[in-house]
């Protein structure tokens, strides 16, 4: 696959089939994550695999407790916007979001494959997050769909408590990566153009140039 297929189709991938994920994908997932960047190559992260029915099944309750606090605070005043005029795109585009999340919550639990990180010292997450990103453009180069989560932080000793985190070593959980073979297609992610939201030289600076269309696009049999 060209490498701006992946760049530009890499989405959050919620809807998927329960069909494991071979040992050889997973490979590529965690040995790509591992190539990623960190502060002074400190590496120092954690990843921990997730396929086991009887961890999912107690963790699938903390996420779901996760999103509610989640929809109850941050996410309030957007679900109440977009009841209040439900017509409104933006709105439309919110409750499209709105039932994704809400539908990777309820199937937490089948998902096949689970990919948490853990930082050490680094709370900020800047140097674990480009290994997540990493492993998931890996998985989309293999067929295989995924969606980062990081909520699981309104609940974080429960979630370290399942996972058998060790009180030492100052781990921060920063994701969660869920894998899966798409039920849908893939598609160029939709997003606020670039030049509108960059500038060059100074903040409001003139950038020079437009992007009104992705430079890649995904030619469609
Ligand atoms: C830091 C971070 C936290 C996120 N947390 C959640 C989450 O709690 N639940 C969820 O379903 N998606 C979560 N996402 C996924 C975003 O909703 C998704 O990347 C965004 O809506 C763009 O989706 P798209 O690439 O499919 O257009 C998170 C993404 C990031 C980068």
């Amino acid at each position: 696959m060209e490498a701006y297929e992946a760049l530009y189709t890499t989405r959050a991938m919620r809807r998927v089939k329960p069909d494991p994920i071979p040992e050889e994908v997973q490979k590529r997932i965690l040995d790509t994550a591992i190539r990623a960047p960190s502060g002074g190559n400190s590496q120092g992260w954690r990843f921990l695999l997730v396929d086991d029915p009887e961890v999912k099944a107690r963790l699938g309750p903390i996420y779901r407790a996760c999103m509610e606090t989640l929809w109850n605070t941050i996410y309030k005043p957007r679900i109440d916007a977009a009841k209040a005029s439900p017509d409104d795109p933006e709105s439309i585009e919110f409750m499209k979001l709105f039932r994704s999340a809400s539908h990777l919550a309820d199937h937490f639990e089948e998902y096949p494959l689970l990919l948490f990180g853990f930082s050490q010292f680094d709370t900020s997450g800047g140097s674990i997050f480009p290994a997540l990103w990493n492993g998931m453009l890996a998985a989309r180069v293999e067929g295989v769909g995924s969606s980062l989560t990081s909520v699981f932080q309104f609940r974080v000793d429960e979630l370290k408590a399942v996972l058998g985190v060790p009180d030492e070593g100052h781990w921060n959980f920063a994701g969660c990566v869920t894998f899966g073979y798409p039920t849908g297609r893939w598609g160029v992610a939709p997003r606020r153009p670039a030049h509108e939201v960059s500038f060059r030289n100074a903040w409001d600076g003139e950038l020079g140039f437009e992007i009104p269309e992705p430079l890649w696009t995904m030619e469609r049999d």
